[in-house]
């Protein structure tokens, strides 16, 4: 793997893509992991004498110009404070201004780029726009695995631009790294924790795994599909009609392919979709009509665990109930906290997906465990065993 450790930057200009795409309320950032995780690359750039030129996306605005609530402003502000020095900030991305700011940019310096999904080329993958983007500097390193499933302009297609001048960051391949090791080399016992509300946008993820773990722990909302498929009652829980088929073949393949396969043996169960709904804990073959399910139960917590506390590697993936409702977190939170412990007997415990790294975090464990990834969609779909396109770039 290319990465920028065993290299030095003295004296370029290198420009590093990373995912700053995090979550702003009224000006305010409300999560900067993202911007924090960034931090080693851009150090490692500038203590070797380089001057860094930052470019990243926010949210989906429209591409049809500056929408001020996906503004990178704040993040430059946030990095500033974390960096210990300024960071200048450049809204006329696709202008001469940004041109004479680049050029003049000095070593330790460091320029950010104002949202690049401002422009249409960068998430049409515009070979112009990146070309554009090539101009200002003369390294390329991408740091931004959050975005690296997208085959944009600047995530993939300006790798183009330096076939001998491109590596990975430090948190690429970091993520990289931890990936390949649960798709090739986890430990046994290995068993995976897959929640979440659709079993639709893990399909593949559970296809990919059937051959590689040893047993697959299912909650969140897609565990009523498993459910129903089997002949279950669910009440008014959660169910994806149309993949009920699909749903037989899944726990048919992890049947035959010997791999324990356990849905919640019990649900917390709401009478509507709300925190203060009344509560009441069913078997979750036996959801009364009424009720829903919103958390795994205690006895599915019991029985997960005990799995958890023998395996050597843990995959955890989407949240066990709904997370975002404080009376049905605790499922979520108790399963965190044995990954905690897993961790702390000598485990290797792999976290992603925004919820359940909320729950990590939520809990403080995120330093106690082995890996928690910064990416959503693009961790799931190395996982699906996909190339992504801003890996395959900086591979080529
Ligand atoms: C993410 O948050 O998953 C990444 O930043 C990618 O964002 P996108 O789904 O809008 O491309």
């Amino acid at each position: 793997m290319k990465t920028i450790k065993n290299t030095n930057f003295k004296g370029k200009k290198v420009l590093v893509r990373c995912d700053f795409n995090v979550p702003v309320k009224e000006g305010r950032i409300t999560d900067d992991t993202r911007i924090r995780e960034s931090l080693p690359t851009i150090e490692k750039l500038l203590s070797d004498g380089a001057a860094v030129i930052l470019m990243s996306h926010l949210g989906r605005p429209s591409g049809t110009g500056f929408e001020a609530e996906f503004s990178l402003a704040p993040v430059a502000a946030r990095l500033g404070e974390l960096l210990g020095k300024p960071v200048r900030f450049t809204n006329d991305v696709f202008t001469e201004v940004t041109v004479s700011l680049s050029r003049d940019l000095q070593a330790g310096e460091v320029l950010l780029l104002e949202n690049l999904r401002f422009i249409k080329g960068e998430t049409k993958g515009d070979e112009a726009f990146a070309s554009y983007l090539a101009s200002l500097g003369n390294v390329y390193v991408n740091d931004a695995f959050g975005t690296a499933h997208r085959a944009h302009a600047s995530t993939a297609i300006i790798a183009k631009f330096f076939p001998d001048d491109k590596y990975f960051g430090f948190l690429m391949a970091h993520e990289i790294s931890n990936l390949e090791k649960l798709l090739h080399s986890a430990e046994h016992p290995y068993t995976a924790v897959i929640g979440g509300s659709k079993v639709s946008s893990k399909i593949d993820v559970l296809k990919n795994l059937s051959d590689k773990v040893d047993a697959l722990l299912v909650g969140g909302g897609m565990a009523f599909t498993f459910v129903k498929a089997m002949g279950g009652k669910v009440g008014n829980s959660l169910v994806e009609e149309d993949k009920l088929d699909l749903a037989k073949e899944i726990l048919a393949d992890f049947g035959k392919k010997g791999v324990k396969l356990l849905l919640p043996k019990d649900s917390l169960c709401a009478n509507r979709f709300d925190n203060e709904a009344e509560r009441k804990v069913f078997p979750t073959m036996e959801i009364p009509d009424g009720w829903m399910g919103m958390d795994i139960g205690p006895e599915a917590v019991a029985e997960f665990e005990a799995v958890l506390n023998t395996s050597r590697s843990v995959l955890w993936n989407g949240p066990l109930g709904v997370f975002e409702m404080p009376n049905f977190s605790e499922g979520t939170l108790q399963i965190g906290r044995c990954l905690g412990k897993v961790t702390e007997n000598g485990g290797y415990t792999a976290v992603g997906g925004g919820d359940s790294v909320a729950a990590v975090n939520r809990l403080g464990l995120a330093k106690g465990l082995s890996y928690v990834s910064t990416g959503g969609g693009a961790m799931l779909e190395y996982l699906e065993g996909k190339t992504l396109p801003g890996v395959a770039a900086i591979e080529d």
